[in-house]
């Protein structure tokens, strides 16, 4: 089954394994992951659900919808690798993919 490796805001990297079609966020809710919150449940208005996608994945320079990159620009410490879990659905080409939770803030 594919898989993330999801590094935590205490440096402790998880195995999370993902149906591909499902979302980053879906995934980590589904592994017992809610230290990201995603409080709006994926309606784009909340970026509780904001991520750091490893530099090296194809997942952190494919294009992002109009109104992800609203949202993302609205952060305190928005970085080029952002990504809105909510919006980022994993496939089997990112079977491997490492995120990062930002610090809170
Ligand atoms: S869950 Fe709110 S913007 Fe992603």
């Amino acid at each position: 089954m594919p898989h993330v490796f999801v590094t935590n805001r205490d440096g402790l990297t998880h195995w999370v394994e993902y149906i591909p079609g499902d979302s980053l966020m879906d995934a980590l809710h589904n592994a017992g992951l809610t230290e990201l919150r995603a409080l709006c449940g994926g309606c784009l208005s909340c970026a509780t659900c904001h991520v750091y996608v490893d530099p090296r994945s194809p997942a952190s320079r494919s294009p992002f919808g109009e109104l992800e990159g609203i949202v993302i620009g609205g952060l305190s410490a928005p970085r080029e690798n952002s990504r809105l879990a909510c919006q980022l659905i994993l496939t089997s080409a990112l079977d491997g993919l490492a995120i990062t939770l930002p610090p809170e803030g």
